[in-house]
């Protein structure tokens, strides 16, 4: 058994273990610890211990250590994007990206301890002078998901890292290994015992503990609607930041570059096997290129190579585990019902959970799988008639995360980035490639208003502190005096 327990700067087992499986292979990596409750208060316990000492190092500093653990990624980014696609199964490729990522955030959010900006602005009265500062939440959850095993728990460790937070972080039971390889870095790069805690298991019990605990004074939650739901129904009073998930779009515009938005469509929907919150599923094709495009489109799919992503020629990759597989097969039925299938449906007779890329086309805007987070490499075709219809079509979703619209027009490039409803929306490039200096985050069901990455990711874990300071030498009072 690998010690996936990080308690207090110690790493330990669990009585009870279970197994992360290679998506390619179907076979164990790895058995790792089953947390119990008992665990997450011990992690709890160390993180509040920590947290004077660690909130109370000056925030440039800490970024030092920020800046130390984006070398140690930098250094061992090869070793760790093969580890990445092994155990979660993305192309090798898109491993590495995944490791860029966190080698960029971790470098981004360092440097933001030289800012941690606040405002300074004049009072009302003389001889009186207001500002604000960040402060730490304090000890703060972290619970990731599977997808981007080290950007995601990169994202949210490096921000609640630079704000003065100490941390509770449960990783996806999927990603064991590799959430273990992260905080490993982490523990090299010299971060304090009890700073970061990390404990794996289940949802129900570890998961469970760390919303409900009210001494976790700050949660961040990357994952299904369904379980953002659980938690705002039970976490109690403290500071929430969820992201939830997309049902992203791809208008096409008939006077676009289809070539070009044939790309992004292939890298959108079926990058990453489909299992991106920003993955597109959902293609708004204006009526007179629908043709060419699907045709485009399927003899696109055709050349893509299914298989284990260590290999250099797999464009797509496995799904992560069985039951994404029979997810991806349940709505490639449903798909059936509701629309004409263009290419794919089906699982791979083999070893691993491959699924094929699978394209539906003649979808309406209200049907299932033009409605619901499929989170496989499945996307439908709906079909409109002008810009008004697609950007209706386009925010038809409870989700808001991201979007995305080929066309040469500046007028409905603008048109669009004014009415879609959504975090983010790019104009002629795909739904997927945010980077790490900017929000990352959506509206509507996608989350509860919080961005990751970027300056703004520090708002999630940062409390605002209104600061007054009166050199007038009497009581000022305000909306009262200079009236
Ligand atoms: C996610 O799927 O939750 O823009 C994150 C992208 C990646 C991050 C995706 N940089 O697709």
């Amino acid at each position: 058994m690998d010690d996936s327990l990080f308690i207090n700067g110690k790493w330990h087992g669990g009585k009870k273990t279970f197994t992360s499986l290679n998506p390619a292979t179907g076979k164990s990596i790895g058995s790792f610890a089953l947390g119990t409750k008992k665990d997450v208060e011990k992690a709890i316990e160390a993180a509040e211990k920590a947290l004077p000492e660690w909130a109370g190092t000056p925030a440039p500093k800490r970024g030092e250590y920020l800046f130390e653990i984006s070398r140690l990624l930098r250094k061992n980014k090869e070793k760790l994007a093969a580890r990445v696609t092994e155990e979660m199964g993305k192309v090798l490729n898109e491993a590495r990206g995944d490791v860029q990522e966190a080698i960029d955030i971790f470098e981004y959010m360092g440097g933001e301890g030289r800012r941690l900006f606040g405002h300074t602005t004049p009072s009302e009265m003389n001889n009186k002078t207001a500002y604000t500062i960040r402060k730490p939440v304090g000890t703060v959850g972290i619970i990731t998901p599977w997808n981007f095993p080290i950007a995601i728990p990169a994202w949210k460790i490096s921000a609640a890292l630079i704000g003065g937070n100490t941390i509770v972080f449960k990783p996806s039971s999927d990603t064991p290994r590799c959430a273990a390889d992260l905080v490993r870095i982490l523990d090299e790069a010299g971060i304090p015992p009890g700073v970061v805690n990390m404990i794996t298991g289940s949802a129900s019990e570890v998961g469970n503990e760390i919303v409900t605990n009210p001494r976790i004074r700050g949660l961040s939650f990357t994952g299904s609607r369904e379980t953002g739901k659980w938690i705002t129904q039970h976490a109690g009073i403290k500071k929430i930041g969820l992201e939830l998930g997309g049902k992203n779009a791809i208008i096409v515009m008939e006077d676009a570059n289809l070539d070009l938005a044939v790309e992004g469509i292939i890298w959108g929907a079926y990058g990453t096997t489909g299992q991106r919150c920003t993955a597109a599923s959902r293609i708004i094709a204006h009526e007179k290129i629908r043709k060419p495009l699907e045709e485009k489109l399927a003899g696109r799919i055709e050349k893509l190579r299914i298989g284990n992503g260590m290999d250099s020629k797999t464009d797509i990759g496995p799904l992560i585990n069985e039951k994404a597989v029979e997810k991806s097969l349940q709505y490639s039925i449903i798909g059936r019902k509701e629309g004409k299938l263009v290419e794919g449906g089906k699982a791979l007779d083999t070893k691993g959970f491959f699924f094929e890329p699978t394209l539906f086309t003649g979808v309406k805007p209200r049907a299932r799988i033009a409605q619901e987070e499929i989170f496989g490499p499945i996307a439908a075709i709906l079909h409109v008639k002008n810009l008004n219809e697609a950007i209706r079509v386009c925010n038809n979703t409870v989700y808001g995360l991201s979007s995305s619209i080929y066309t040469n027009d500046i007028t409905r490039a603008m048109r669009a980035i004014d009415q879609i409803e959504a975090g983010i929306t790019y104009v002629n490039s795909s739904t997927i490639g945010a980077e790490v200096h900017l929000p990352f985050g959506g509206v509507k069901q996608t989350g509860n208003g919080t961005r990751e990455a970027g300056s703004e990711g520090i708002h999630e874990f940062t409390e605002t502190k209104t600061v007054y300071i009166d050199y007038s030498g009497r009581l000022q009072k305000a909306q009262i005096d200079n009236r």
